[in-house]
């Protein structure tokens, strides 16, 4: 059984007298443990596919089975709680709460939970990604990469099955992205299901499936053989 298993997903939205097939019949199951890279042009539909998988949006027909559940008919409140529960996102633009420390950012998505020492646990997701030290810092007191690397300790702290990143490496130079790339695969080897939107060709082979959208219909699909590892292309960049 896939863990995400979408049949004939649709989502058009209405503009005037246009309608934007954002997604236009997409079928698309995904395997536990597998990393795929999802391209594609801008206005494609990778961020409306995105935010279905993850369940911050509804497509307008078709079905979504997640870890064989029917999604597709689940309330809002049930979809808040599978998606608290198994889901962690990173967006290109981070979303950090601009005025709290790290830490505070990484408790976040623990207030939810019924889990109790929060600041131990989002101390060790902040350690995961090599951010123990800044702690304390606001997010105007970190680079940019090191703020991607807190919203990832923020989708990680609830240990997530599914990773989905929006074009996180958007906005970093190559070595941060590379280093966000590097958790990224960790992640995964740790077992986390990883969906990754990305218009870089490069950092999409070191996913091991890369999809290619256009125009809200799935263009090519195709199991990478020849795995590009994040680590070694960081040491060759920083080694140069
Ligand atoms: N709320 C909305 N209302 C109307 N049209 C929308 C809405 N959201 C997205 N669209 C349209 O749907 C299409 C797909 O958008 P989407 O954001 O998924 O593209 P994308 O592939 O992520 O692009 P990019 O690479 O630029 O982020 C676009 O043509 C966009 O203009
Ligand atoms: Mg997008």
């Amino acid at each position: 059984m896939s863990m995400i298993d979408v049949k004939g997903i649709h989502k058009h939205y209405k503009k005037d007298a246009n309608v934007v097939r954002a997604l236009d019949d997409v079928s698309l199951a995904i395997d536990r443990g597998q990393f795929v890279a999802i391209l594609g042009p801008s206005g494609s539909g990778k961020s409306t596919l995105l935010n279905v998988l993850g369940l911050l949006d509804r497509s307008d027909k078709g079905t979504y089975h997640l870890d064989g559940r029917d999604v597709s008919s689940f309330s809002a409140d049930e979809l808040a709680a599978i998606r608290n529960d198994k889901v962690g996102f990173v967006f290109q633009s981070f979303h950090l709460m601009p005025k709290t420390p790290a830490i505070e950012n990484v408790e976040l998505p623990l207030i939810y939970s019924d889990r109790s020492d929060l600041a131990g646990l989002a101390m060790k997701a902040l350690d995961r990604v090599g951010l123990a030290d800044r702690a304390s810092h606001i997010p105007s007191e970190l680079s940019g990469g090191q703020q991607q690397r807190v919203a990832i300790a923020r989708a990680l702290v609830n240990t997530p099955d599914l990773i989905l990143a929006d074009e996180p490496t958007g906005n970093l130079d190559s070595q941060s992205g590379l280093e966000i790339m590097e958790i990224l695969q960790s992640l995964n080897g740790e077992g986390a299901t990883v969906v990754l939107v990305t218009h870089d060709p490069e950092l999409a082979r070191m996913a091991s499936r890369r999809v290619d959208i256009v125009d809200g219909r799935i263009a090519r699909d195709e199991i990478i053989d020849e795995r590009r590892d994040a680590r070694a292309a960081l040491g060759a960049l920083v080694g140069a």
